[in-house]
């Protein structure tokens, strides 16, 4: 019916019943241009959105070669949706806040503690964290607690890299990940929706497992500050909020840390959170999850996968109740 009242030349006579063949084509080669335009200005805006990220101040590109044992067969999430569609509460609770508040973060110059249960307890600027082992890309999928998905070439190295520095003592039962909690930088601290700072903590043989990344780029270039400038975890078996953003502090411990999400609501965000399509959470189902940029609003869901697909790990949690420890 569009075709029917276009005034470009294509429109059907009124009454006709069969397409002339010309019409048709002409048609087809009409929608085959529109389509054609569509991919080209999606192209387009997302070099846009590189190029700009690109010329922000503190913007550098990070040289890492694929590992290939962290590809993915996935298509990766464009730069633009990865970088304006965030969970970042310093920044703002709406998804859209930190890619438009987070320009108030300074990742440079920064450093991160590393104490507790250490013979080496270390303070590391950004420059030495880059150093510190080779950098690698590796292509993740994350899968946030409320149903959606990405996939992301992270830039880093196993977080194992950084432990092992430190020497962990035979106490260091547990890491604990102290994200930075600054009200001149941060405006969502304002709001009281979590308790600050944003904490999160892991096993320290799940701290060790080579898929637990240090990040410190993405897309080949050092973290957009929304995505968790200049330094994260990324823990792609786990729920999104496992992964802290804009870490300051690691500590080990003998117990096991309270953590920002398990204070705010501990019935809903459980210690481990291990992606488990088995165990909903409270209020929605984890069965299926909706890919960012990819699978559009009324798209049937994809099914979400036992620890995210990555059954590497499984053998962490051997003789674990994962609805008990969820
Ligand atoms: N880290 C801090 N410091 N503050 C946060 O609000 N949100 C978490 C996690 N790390 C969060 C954080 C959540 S809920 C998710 S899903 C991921 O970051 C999102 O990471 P992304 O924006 O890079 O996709």
């Amino acid at each position: 019916m569009l075709i029917k009242r276009s005034p470009n030349g294509i429109d059907l006579p009124y009454g006709s019943e069969i397409t002339p063949r010309e019409i048709f084509e002409s048609r087809r080669s009409f929608i085959g241009k529109i389509a054609a335009g569509s991919i080209a200005s999606g192209a387009l805006l997302e070099m846009a959105a590189r190029e700009a990220f690109a010329q922000t101040p503190g913007a550098q590109k990070l040289t890492a070669k694929l590992n290939p044992a962290y590809n993915s067969v996935d298509k990766q999430t464009p730069f633009k949706d990865a970088t304006t569609y965030n969970n970042y509460y310093e920044f703002g609770t709406d998804k859209s806040d930190p890619a438009k508040t987070a320009g108030t973060l300074k990742p440079r110059p920064w450093t991160v503690t590393i104490e507790g249960e250490v013979k080496k307890p270390m303070t590391l600027d950004i420059d030495s964290l880059l150093k510190l082992a080779p950098l690698e890309e590796r292509i993740y999928r994350l899968r946030c607690v409320e149903g959606w998905s990405m996939v992301i070439p992270w830039v880093g190295y196993s977080l194992s890299e950084l432990v092992k520095k430190v020497e962990p003592t035979g106490n260091a039962k547990y890491v604990e990940f102290v994200t930075l909690a600054d009200k001149a930088q941060m405006p969502g601290l304002r709001s009281p929706v979590l308790e600050w700072p944003y904490v999160e903590g892991l096993r320290i043989d799940e701290a060790m497992h080579p898929l637990a990344l240090l990040g410190l780029g993405m897309y080949g270039e050092v973290l957009p500050n929304q995505n968790g400038a200049p330094v994260r975890v990324v823990l792609p078996w786990k729920y999104g909020f496992k992964s802290a953003k804009s870490i300051v502090k690691i500590r080990f411990v003998s117990e096991q840390p309270k953590t920002a999400w398990n204070i705010a609501a501990p019935r809903e965000y459980g210690f481990y959170s291990n992606v488990n399509p088995d165990v909903d959470h409270p209020r929605w189902s984890q069965a299926s999850e909706r890919r960012i940029g990819e699978d559009g609003l009324f798209a049937k869901k994809r099914k979400t996968l036992m620890f995210n697909g990555y059954n590497e790990v499984a053998s962490l949690y051997k003789g674990m109740d994962l609805k008990k420890y969820f």
